[in-house]
């Protein structure tokens, strides 16, 4: 026999197990907001793409239709209370990089900057946007990936057994478990 699962009042249980991301979005004056997300889907294709869903009320979405650019920042599985908190104030009202005590560093492809304290950070820049009645759905391409020495194979690429990052499932967050093979599949 199988249950019907309820899906939760934001879709909180439609997330099987993704990883948490602040998105990064500077305004015409260059300050910046951050907003926690689990909603990041990378794109198969031949250029390098994603899509994010952002809700319509959400800071975030106007300074991302205002600029077309913004950076993924990917949570650490330590850093649980700063997606509480970027999840949970609105930078219509708060500077949320000061309440969350984040640093950010200069990003090489778009102006939003990268969060120092997220290994890993994807830039983006907009190339389609879908409306759905609440939330915006934004493909990007992926201008480029930057990882931080506590996550990188010292190569060009990232080091699968350091990767740590915060999984988002069924309303709940947890860490990673160990690695179960070598290779795509
Ligand atoms: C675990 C978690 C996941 C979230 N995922 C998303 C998301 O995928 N898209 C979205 O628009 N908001 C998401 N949010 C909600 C925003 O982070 C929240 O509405 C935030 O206050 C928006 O800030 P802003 O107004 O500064 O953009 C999530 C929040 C949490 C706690």
């Amino acid at each position: 026999m199988r249950t019907l699962v309820d899906t939760g009042s934001y879709g909180e249980y439609l997330h099987y197990g993704m990883p948490l991301t602040l998105v990064t979005v500077s305004d015409s004056a260059g300050r910046v907001n951050v907003s926690t997300n689990g909603s990041i889907t990378p794109l198969p294709g031949q250029m390098p793409r994603l899509v994010v869903g952002i809700l319509k009320d959400n800071y975030t979405n106007e300074l991302i239709a205002a600029s077309h650019e913004f950076v993924i920042n990917v949570l650490t599985d330590e850093m649980r209370g700063v997606a509480r908190l970027c999840g949970s104030h609105s930078g219509h009202d708060a500077d949320k990089l000061a309440l969350a005590g984040l640093t950010t560093l200069p990003a090489r492809f778009v102006k939003p900057p990268l969060i120092a304290e997220s290994p890993l950070n994807i830039e983006c820049r907009v190339l389609h946007v879908q409306h759905l009645e609440d939330l915006d759905l934004w493909t990007a391409r992926i201008m480029g990936i930057q990882v931080a020495e506590e996550w990188s194979d010292g190569r060009s690429g990232v080091d699968i057994e350091r990767f740590r990052p915060l999984l988002y499932a069924f309303g709940q967050t947890m860490a990673r478990g160990p690695m179960i093979g070598q290779g795509a599949i």
